[in-house]
This record gives C-alpha cells, sequence and structure tokens, in this order.
C-alpha cells in the first residue's frame, strides 16, 4: 500500500511538478486516503490506475493536498497580542526613527482571512498613527486558486466565526449566504503566488527586498518535515527586518537552534522578535 502511495506522488511530481519531499509522509498518505474513499473505496492500485488516466483527479489530489481552511482572527488571542504589544512597538520604532512604511508579510495566506484580519486590526486601533504611514502588504500562498479567492475576498459563515458583529457591519458586505470584504479593505493587500520552497528568493518578488516588520506564517509549518521547517524559518528569518515581528501558529514549535535568532515576546502565543 505505502508502495502504491508513493507511486501516486512520484507521478504528481513526474506530471504536475508537486515536489512532495518536504511534506510529512502521513499526512500526504491520509490525504490520498480521503480521495480514495470519496471515490467509493476502491483499492490504492485502482486508484492509482484512474489518477493516471484522469488528468483533473491530479488537480483534485494536489488540491486536498493543500488544507485552505482558515478563518479571521483565528486564535483571537494571538491577534489581541499582536494588536496590543507587537504593532504598537512596531509603530513606536517607525517614529523613532522617522521611517514611513510599515512592511507585512502573511506567507501561506490561503484565503486571505489572516491577512484581512489584520489590515482589519491596523484600521480598528492605529487608524490615527497611520496617517503618517504607508502600509505595505503582501500576501502569498503557492495555491492559485486560493489566491484568486482572496482577491475576490468573498466568504461564507465558516470563516466568519470569531468576527465580532461591528468589525462584520464595517468591513463586509452582506449577501444571502456570504459575506464580501469591502473595496477600501482589499486594495491594502497585494495578493500573489509564491512557493515558500523556492530555494532562489526569500520573499516575494513583488515585496522586491523583504525587510519586513511583521510576518505572519501560521499553520503552515506543520504539514512539513523538520528540515523543511527549518529552511522555511530560515527564510523567514532572512526576510524580517532587524527587531521585526514574526507570527507562527498555536500549535507551531521553534526548535532549539532557533532561540539565538528570535526571543519570544509573549508567553501566551507565538509570537517572536528577531534578534
Ligand atoms: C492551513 S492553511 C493556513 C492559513 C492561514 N495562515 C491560517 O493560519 O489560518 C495552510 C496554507 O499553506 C499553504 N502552503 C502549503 N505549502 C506551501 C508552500 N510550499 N508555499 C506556500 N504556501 C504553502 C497552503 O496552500 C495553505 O493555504
Amino acid at each position: 500500500m505505502k508502495n502504491t502511495h508513493l507511486k501516486i506522488l512520484d507521478f504528481l511530481k513526474s506530471e504536475r511538478n508537486f515536489d512532495y519531499s518536504g511534506y510529512h509522509f502521513a499526512m500526504l498518505e491520509r490525504r490520498i486516503q480521503n480521495r480514495i474513499i470519496h471515490l467509493g473505496s476502491i483499492t490504492p492500485e485502482a486508484y492509482f490506475e484512474y489518477l493516471q488516466n484522469n488528468p483533473e483527479e491530479s488537480t483534485r489530489l494536489i488540491e486536498n493536498f493543500m488544507i485552505n481552511v482558515s478563518h479571521f482572527f483565528r486564535d483571537p488571542l494571538s491577534f489581541e497580542l499582536l494588536a496590543k504589544v507587537a504593532i504598537p512597538a512596531i509603530i513606536a520604532s517607525k517614529q523613532r526613527s522617522d521611517e514611513h512604511s510599515i512592511r507585512i508579510w502573511s506567507a501561506g495566506c490561503a484565503r486571505g482571512e489572516e491577512a484581512y484580519s489584520v489590515a482589519m486590526l491596523f484600521n480598528e486601533y492605529f487608524a490615527r498613527e497611520m496617517e503618517q504611514l504607508n502600509l505595505d502588504f503582501f500576501a502569498t500562498d503557492f495555491d492559485s486558486q486560493a489566491i484568486e479567492k482572496a482577491k475576490q475576498g468573498i466568504y461564507t459563515s465558516t470563516s466568519m466565526k470569531e468576527v465580532k458583529h461591528g468589525l462584520l457591519k464595517k468591513y463586509f458586505t452582506e449577501g444571502d449566504e456570504t459575506y464580501t470584504i469591502i473595496p477600501e479593505l482589499k486594495m491594502k493587500i497585494q495578493f500573489s503566488i509564491y512557493d515558500l520552497l523556492y530555494k532562489n528568493s526569500y520573499a516575494p518578488s513583488e515585496s522586491i527586498f523583504g525587510d519586513f516588520d511583521l510576518v505572519l506564517c501560521r499553520n503552515v509549518l506543520i504539514y512539513f518535515n523538520q528540515e523543511f521547517q527549518k529552511l522555511i524559518l530560515n527564510k523567514l528569518i532572512k526576510s524580517l527586518a532587524p527587531k521585526g515581528v514574526l507570527m507562527l501558529g498555536e500549535s507551531e514549535v521553534l526548535g532549539d537552534s532557533f532561540k539565538e535568532k528570535l526571543r519570544q515576546i509573549s508567553k501566551y502565543a507565538k509570537i517572536f522578535e528577531k534578534k
């Protein structure tokens, strides 16, 4: 069985350039199994044959590996600490140094909920300070369909469970069963495709030089094995400005080797400052 799963992954690599080597193998196996069950619990061998004869199934399977599940203000305490501790420190340092841009990157942004949540925070808590500062906000994912959805900014109630009523009224237009981000918020963020495993760059090309004050990479590292987690983390650290802030997902753990590069700024959230 494992052998067939490997053949399936090798097939995706040669046909669709999907490099699976850095992902947790067990996670990929589970996702293949989900597709097999979805198609009527056929054998893995029969599924492999089906995959080879149906190009659209490769797309379905790769989509199944990309877990775009997210929602606005996922882990509300982390967002609160971002607004109360991390962002005020970034703004204060900009004011001291007379710099005029705050640079942000949401890496692995899925359909954009995380990036829009941060944009709402800036609007809500720092409107006065932001009269003197620009926001250069980049949000990327390697899944082109997720990026298209992020640009459209249309969501269903599953994304909305942590959105306070006042924010819902202010930043969304409500349809029958949809919630659409207002254009004023949409235009604050540049969404684009970027693979965190690209070897020849450490930040999206739109951002030109990285130098981010805040990087969010949440619930992305968990899908990678340790070697690739290190690779991605080193890239993110490189993309940060001196004293820049990195925010990870709640269940993500930093290896000891990163403790000399990053200092955790709150014990209640995975928010770190570059040393
Ligand atoms: C669970 S979502 C996280 C969304 C959001 N950051 C959050 O915490 O709610 C994981 C995202 O990582 C993206 N991803 C996985 N591998 C990637 C890679 N190599 N480069 C860029 N994005 C990747 C997936 O496409 C997916 O949208």
